[in-house]
């Protein structure tokens, strides 16, 4: 990895995080899941550890018909999710567009639209006489009080819907249920954390982390219900899921020894500021638009495109460098520009010279590749937190899937993280929001 201008390497110097800033990332980190997990310290966590109600892993050998919402990734999707013992599924399912005003329009028409499209599905699947049972997969902070109840502490990823925080999204959803007719029973909801999880350790009983590096970046892990100050399920059990919602790290200053300009700027402009501060150098939602401003910035300072006269005016645009454009980018092979010609080109760059299209191409990797260690911190911590000699790590996300380097960057930081003597390996999802959801929905279905 080299830029042709070395001036556009030191530009990009801060992007590079040494192994002892990341000690330090993953330090802290500790430091604030067990602030989150201790009942005292909760309330001013950064991380809140929410604990799931999930406790029981999957056998492989469940068995039966679910339906499952997917609500708060790239798409929203209805699944039917059929498991057939022997750690075999059937799926089938649909994607539905949530349109832009509905995601920042009332609750009540969010909460109707997903009915609408639930009955859609049932109607041609031929499900509507059936009475089947529904697990969600809600992907958003909520504080579960059981179950089937999870209050939203507040939206994260663009959605801003008004009259849902701080209520039971199952309620809402059950009561969009009613009053479109779709007789259904929730059975359970879910963080697509919970569902990744759930999905990969139905496959391989080591999995104990499930993380997503997608639209947002959070992970949740399987912890010993006595570290649980807050809880309160039955005392039979040893284990429970937390969903850490570490996304929020650094909200309270921790990352601002690593955060760039770049970072501060697409928070300020972003719809919940001061939140989310982790997820914002790492996710899908914000990757593309830090790569915009960095490559700004090399303008400005006249680093690249130098031959082209004026300003290229489609950049300018927040978000029309897409977090795509990153993979797209690095997937070309070394030395070969064409998915990178093509996309400067789409945004009115017609004359990047070689020199130019390695620049831009650099920029990309610095942003991908500090993504890719911050996650590693985490996951390392986690990992050494669990402390037995080997760990699965269930992994899904459109980041973690369509870039060709992140895995290959994530893997070998979180080997220099974990403590010496602990084994681990990441395990891809298949589908593991519609998957998880019907698993956990399996275990309480009576
Ligand atoms: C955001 C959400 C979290 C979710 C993650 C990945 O961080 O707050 O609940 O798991 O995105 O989708």
């Amino acid at each position: 990895m080299s830029a042709k201008t070395p001036r556009v390497r030191t530009l990009m110097e801060e992007f590079t995080l040494n192994n002892s800033q990341l000690a330090e990332v993953s330090r802290r980190f500790l430091n604030e899941i067990n602030r989150g997990l201790c009942a005292q310290t909760h309330d001013n966590a950064d991380v809140k550890c929410f604990p799931t109600y999930v406790q029981d892993l999957p056998t492989g050998e469940e068995v039966g018909k679910y339906l499952a919402l997917d609500l708060g990734g790239t798409n929203f999707r209805v699944l039917l999710v059929t498991l057939k013992a022997h750690h075999e599924v059937d799926m089938e399912s649909k994607i539905f567009a949530i349109p832009k005003e509905i995601m920042t329009g009332p609750g009540v028409q969010l909460f109707d639209h997903i009915a609408e499209c639930l009955y859609t599905f049932m109607k041609e699947q031929n499900l509507v006489d059936e009475h089947l049972h529904l697990g969600f997969t809600f992907s958003f902070p909520c504080q579960q009080l059981g179950l089937t109840k999870g209050i939203l502490v507040r939206w994260t990823k663009g959605f801003n819907c008004a009259g849902v925080e701080n209520e039971d999204v199952v309620l809402l959803l059950k009561d969009a249920l009613k009053r479109r007719q779709v007789d259904i029973s929730v059975v359970a909801i879910l963080n697509d954390t919970t569902g990744t999880l759930m999905s990969c350790a139905h496959r391989n009983k080591h999995c104990k982390i499930g993380v997503i590096i997608g639209t947002g970046c959070n992970a949740c892990y399987l912890e010993r219900v006595e570290n649980v100050d807050l809880y309160d399920g039955p005392s039979d059990k040893s284990h429970v899921i937390i969903n850490t919602e570490f996304g929020a790290f650094g909200e309270s200053g921790m990352l601002d020894f690593v955060r760039s300009e770049y970072d501060r700027f697409v928070d300020q402009a972003s719809m919940n500021p001061g939140r989310q501060i982790y997820e914002k150098m790492i996710s899908g939602m914000y990757m593309g638009e830090i790569v915009r401003l960095a490559l700004l910035k090399a303008i400005d300072k006249k680093l690249i495109f130098t031959d082209s006269g004026r300003k290229p005016q489609r950049l300018q645009i927040v978000g029309s460098f897409e977090t795509k454009f990153v993979s797209d980018i690095e997937s070309d092979p070394n030395g070969d520009f064409t998915n990178c010609r093509a996309i400067l080109a789409g945004l009115g760059i017609r004359n990047a010279t070689d020199d130019d299209c390695s620049d831009v191409r650099y920029i990309c990797e610095c942003v991908s590749k500090r993504a890719a260690h911050l996650v590693a911190c985490g996951l390392a911590m986690l990992i050494n937190k669990i402390d037995e000699p080997f760990v699965t790590v269930g992994v899904d996300g459109t980041v973690y899937r369509l870039h060709p380097k992140f895995k290959g960057y994530m893997f070998e930081k979180m080997r220099q993280l974990v403590k010496p003597g602990i084994e681990f390996d990441l395990m891809l999802s298949e589908d593991g929001s519609g998957r998880g959801a019907a698993l956990v929905a399996a275990t309480v279905a009576v």
